[in-house]
């Protein structure tokens, strides 16, 4: 008998179980109703009365190590919260569907790499603005069109807090700022009051960027120019200039992409010409420097402005705008990143 005590001792002593079910199977084991140890108490009957004293001591002895052992076994699962010691990690996971980088990103991370690579350094600025930065400060006359209600979203119909139209604000933000050198780029979000429809939304996305320094030329903004739309596209691309007018620069042009879908022969999307616009730019209006505390003897500059659903149109050929932000996963699952 007391052999038989030592070696589920012995037993006992090397118990080890994976999760708290295995701990129950072996509390059933040794310690309940029918369980070894109780079964020991049977047995404890026959013992002749002289060895009683010795093994009853060795049968209790036992049945508090075990109760120990397991009850330890035990509280190391019911410590772990994170019910971990449950999950069986050999299985296999189920799948998971790993999102794409929305088209919008893909094309304004793509546009920041590339003049990042001219030594531009990303700047931005809120969307909530001052008609300062948004407006006077880039020599929008007081009359301009553009400040009036059917075109600009105002908070509050407060005349000075207004959503920005353009991204050119942050032109303004940064040559208060700082002295030129200044080469940024700012991505961002703009807002106009427009009827949404595939071709128009009251939101959209712009990068604008601008070029301050001594001797800057309009022969700086085409190389640039001319440097962005063979890496944006491909290197066949053609650029072409067209006068046009903007408030804060001066001259300023339009310019327009050899077609990139017909490669210029004309097709329905270049409208037969060959050409597609994508921004707008010219060098920079002196009173817009004078405004923003830039000395316009001193510095001149080019600035450039664009529409990244444009340029996303253009590479992915989306033909409604609305799709951009209807966050259908039908077409978002199309765009996967390049990088
Ligand atoms: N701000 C203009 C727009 O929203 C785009 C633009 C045109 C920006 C010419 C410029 C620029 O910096 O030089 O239509």
């Amino acid at each position: 008998m007391l052999d038989k005590i030592k070696n589920l001792k012995e037993e006992i002593a090397t118990l080890h179980a994976k999760n708290a079910e295995q701990v129950e199977i072996l509390r059933i084991k040794y310690l309940s109703k029918k369980g070894l140890i109780p079964a020991l108490f049977n047995d404890f009957r026959n013992v002749a009365p002289e060895l009683k004293r010795e093994i009853g001591v060795a049968i209790n002895e036992l049945k508090e190590y075990a109760t120990e052992t397991i009850n330890n076994l035990r509280e190391s699962f019911r410590n772990n919260d994170s019910g971990l010691s449950d999950i069986d990690l050999t299985r296999s996971a189920s799948p998971c569907d790993l999102g794409t980088r929305h088209p919008l990103s893909l094309v304004r991370e793509e546009i920041i790499d590339i003049f990042r690579r001219l030594g531009f350094t990303v700047a931005e600025g809120p969307e909530i603005e001052d008609d300062w930065h948004v407006f006077s400060s880039l020599n929008f006359a007081d009359d301009h069109p553009a400040r009036d209600m059917q075109d600009t979203f105002f908070i509050n119909r407060h005349p000075d807090v207004l959503l920005r139209t353009h991204t050119s604000s942050v032109q303004s933000r940064v040559m208060e700022k700082t002295q030129p050198p200044i080469r940024i780029i700012c991505p961002g979000r703009v807002y106009r009051n427009e009827a949404i429809s595939a071709r128009a939304h009251c939101f959209f996305h712009q990068v604008e960027a601008l070029y301050i320094d001594k001797n800057v030329s309009f022969a700086d903004l085409k190389q640039t120019l001319m440097y962005f739309a063979k890496e944006m596209f491909d290197a066949d691309t053609q650029i072409r200039l067209r006068p046009s007018y903007f408030p804060f620069t001066e001259p300023s042009a339009e310019m327009d992409i050899s077609c990139n879908i017909c490669g210029g022969k004309g097709c329905g999307f270049c409208k037969h010409t060959g050409w597609v616009e994508i921004l707008g730019c010219g060098m920079v209006d002196p009173n817009v420097l004078e405004a923003c505390g830039i000395d316009s003897k001193i510095y001149s500059g080019f600035a450039l402005g664009m529409g990244i659903e444009r340029i996303a149109n253009l590479k992915y050929r989306v033909n409604d705008l609305r799709l951009f932000s209807e966050n259908d996963v039908r077409f978002l699952d199309e765009f996967v990143a390049a990088h």
